[in-house]
């Protein structure tokens, strides 16, 4: 079984459909910890729901970027985590962390990378009048949603969408992709080369 941690911010839909995977089976995982940085984020109470171990630690407490980090780690170690996965997890990760957990950093991503990284990324796709919107599940490293793509799904623009439509179908294909990604990760099925990861068979 391997330890997962999850990182969350707000709502927690994504951490949601990895619980829910793991409860049904299709997960052989565990989820060790839910850590956020934000104090009142719904993913906490889902956790919890799930009888979880829950923790907010604050970035605020911390004077620097690195000393925060190094308190997280010390969770993660004291849980034995091996992959950690963001879920809507919005602190950019620093070099303490990726050091450690090197290629064992996953993040969703609400938009076809490399298009549209960084923040509202379903808005700017709407803005710009793509007709083709989706969402993307890749390997976290020092440059922001810039890692090795795992697996993208698509989804089509209607002339009737709003930026808000348009994030909830994308939502629901984050819902089936992250899970799927994650499964080929635990399975050890992902070989990276470079840039580019090969799914094993
Ligand atoms: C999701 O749409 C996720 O892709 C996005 O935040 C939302 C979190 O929702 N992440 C990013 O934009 C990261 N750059 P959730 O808390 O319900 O999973």
């Amino acid at each position: 079984m391997t330890n997962i941690a999850v990182l969350v911010s707000g709502r927690g839909s994504n951490l949601q459909a990895i619980i829910d995977s793991i409860e049904n089976g299709y997960l052989k995982a565990e989820i060790s910890v839910v850590i956020s940085d934000i104090a009142g984020a719904y993913a906490l109470e889902r956790a919890k729901k799930h009888g979880l171990n829950a923790v907010h630690i604050d970035p605020k407490g911390f004077e620097t970027k690195e000393s925060y980090e190094e308190e997280v780690l010390g969770v993660l170690r004291n849980k034995k985590v091996e992959l950690v996965l963001l879920a809507g997890y919005m602190k950019i990760i620093g070099k303490t962390l990726l050091s450690t957990y090197k290629n064992r950093i996953l993040n969703i991503h609400p938009a076809l990378l490399p298009a549209f990284p960084g923040l509202h990324a379903q808005q700017q796709a709407f803005d710009y009048g793509v007709k083709v919107a989706g969402c993307t599940v890749h390997f976290v490293d020092e440059e922001l949603d810039g890692g090795a793509i795992i697996l993208q799904e698509c989804v089509e623009v209607k002339d009737c969408d709003t930026a808000e439509t348009l994030a909830g179908r994308i939502l629901e294909q984050e819902h089936k992709i992250y899970p799927e990604a994650v499964k080929l990760f635990v399975e050890n099925k992902l070989h990276l080369e470079g840039r580019k990861v090969k799914i094993i068979g």
